[in-house]
């Protein structure tokens, strides 16, 4: 199936990224008196902020002031504080005393203003590549070809793209010929697949995470306070459980102005900022709950009763799966002895990678300059390519570690609105042009 109508821009994914976008679009259309012709889609079935590792204790990890909005403008009625008076939770959040809201409310305040824009957004539909219209060798326009839950395709024409697809599931190697075992899985669906497991009917089970991060620390904390049937295992290759670094003077590194300062350096330097504060973002949990996952561990130690443990220096060597369980040979990076450690499920809580935009965008290559943005997101082109095309979230060696995160959102959903007018063209009657009229009429 295909439509006539040739939209200004789709969206592809309405992640947070691209609801920022949509909040900056309806400003800029307010401001320029033209409103774009926006659509987004999403692959999945409804609003849903990572809506599968959202347990109960999970918190967010960043001021709820860095919301979709606030920052560029604190007036507007999409802040998370708006939407808590909508609520009728303002006082009771107040009185919270908390900077940190629990991620399952700021799913709800992302799902609250998605619902707002549900006119411009396409839910359950996956967009598979995008492609170019070729006018006697110009490209004009792209065609957006998606695909929902029956396989049915949908072909869409747009004038510019803004591909927001987010993270994958990083898989091991080791891992790999597993994806279709329902024992191991990547936390990125660790609700669904752990109500499928036999810990959920309260049967005792030894599972192993691997992985140090956030992602790893939070699990362990769910499965010790939900599943009190369950023995669980972290395995890391670092020596310790390691804290993010989010001091004030490091955390000046997520402020939208020092984007700038990273995207002027040349590549190397770049990638030296990335690594020096890599610790803020990567491999490394909250303090608090370090603190509780010692505690727990502790208390063990107390008690001496052994339920859970975090085995530090392990290199996962083999993996082998049996009706028994999962086996796991592990090398001690230290000491490089071998052990064989058998578990009734494994969770991969190993990170994720950055690659969607490169698939979707695989028609488009020869007209792309290896995916380069310049400092508005638009990625480097060919001259024969008029369709812009616009990245969020793939930009974290030229635009630094928060463009992954939600900490410079509201800036930059603007500055991609304002360089999409511009690209495009769009006559706008802005507000100082309308009181010009006014006057020589
Ligand atoms: C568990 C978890 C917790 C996090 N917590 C925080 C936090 O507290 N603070 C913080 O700053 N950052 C956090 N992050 C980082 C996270 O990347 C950002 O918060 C934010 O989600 C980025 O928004 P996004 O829209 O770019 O990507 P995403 O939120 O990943 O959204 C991408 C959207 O695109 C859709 N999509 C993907 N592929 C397609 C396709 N081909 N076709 C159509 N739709 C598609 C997906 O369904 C999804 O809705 C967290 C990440 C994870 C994994
Ligand atoms: N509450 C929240 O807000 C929340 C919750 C979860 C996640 N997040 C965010 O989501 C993002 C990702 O966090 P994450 O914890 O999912 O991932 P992550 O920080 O990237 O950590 C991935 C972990 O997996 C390990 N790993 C990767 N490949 C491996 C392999 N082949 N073998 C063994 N171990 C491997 C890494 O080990 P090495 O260190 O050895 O490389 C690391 O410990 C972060 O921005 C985080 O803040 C936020």
């Amino acid at each position: 199936m295909s439509t006539a109508t040739i939209h200004d821009v789709i969206g592809v994914g309405f992640g947070p990224s691209n609801l920022a976008l949509a909040i900056a679009l309806e400003e800029l259309a307010q401001h320029n008196g033209k409103a774009l012709n926006a659509l987004f889609l999403d692959k999945q079935a409804n609003y849903r902020w990572h809506g599968d590792t959202l347990s109960s204790q999970s918190e967010l990890q960043i001021s709820f002031l860095k919301d979709l909005v606030s920052l560029r403008n604190p007036t507007s009625p999409y802040s998370f504080v708006n939407y808590l008076k909508k609520q009728d939770r303002l006082i009771d959040f107040v009185n919270l005393g908390t900077f940190y809201p629990c991620r399952l409310e700021f799913n709800d305040y992302l799902g609250w203003v998605a619902e707002q824009f549900a006119e411009q957004a396409v839910y359950g539909e996956e967009v598979t590549r995008i492609e170019p219209e070729l006018d006697n060798g110009a490209i004009h326009h792209l065609k957006l070809i998606s695909r929902n839950a029956n396989g049915q395709e949908q072909v869409r024409r747009t004038r510019s793209v803004v591909i927001s697809t987010g993270g994958s599931p990083k898989i091991p190697t080791a891992f790999e010929p597993f994806k279709n075992d329902p024992r191991v899985f990547h936390h990125s669906t660790y609700l669904s697949s752990v109500k499928n497991l036999p810990c959920s009917e309260g049967k005792p089970m030894r599972i192993a995470i691997i992985g140090s991060g956030q992602s790893a620390a939070e699990a362990f904390i769910d499965l010790n306070d939900s599943f009190p049937s369950v023995k669980v295992e972290m395995i890391l290759r670092g020596t310790a459980l390691k804290p993010a670094d989010d001091t004030p003077f490091v955390n000046e590194i997520f402020a939208p102005q020092y984007t700038d300062l990273v995207f002027q350096q040349p590549p190397q330097d770049r990638q030296k900022l990335i690594n020096e504060y890599h610790n803020t973002n990567y491999s490394v949990v909250d303090q608090e709950l370090i603190e509780r996952i010692y505690g727990i561990l502790y208390r063990q130690k107390v008690a001496h009763q052994y339920r859970h443990a975090v085995l530090c220096r392990q290199q996962v060597e083999a993996v082998h799966s049996s009706e028994q369980g999962i086996e796991l040979t592990l090398r001690d990076l230290a000491t490089h002895q071998q052990r064989t450690h058998r578990y009734d499920a494994v969770i991969l809580a190993t990170g994720y990678e950055r690659r969607t935009h490169r698939s979707l965008l695989a028609p488009l290559e020869d007209h792309l300059k290896g995916f380069e943005v310049d400092r508005d997101y638009r990625a480097l082109a060919s001259p024969a390519l008029h369709a812009p095309v616009f990245l969020q979230g793939f930009c974290e060696a030229s635009h630094g570690l928060s463009d992954t995160l939600l900490s410079v959102l509201p800036m930059r959903s603007e500055e991609i609105g304002k360089a999409l007018y511009k690209a495009l063209k769009i006559q706008t009657s802005t507000h100082e042009s309308q009181a010009a009229t006014l006057i020589s009429a």
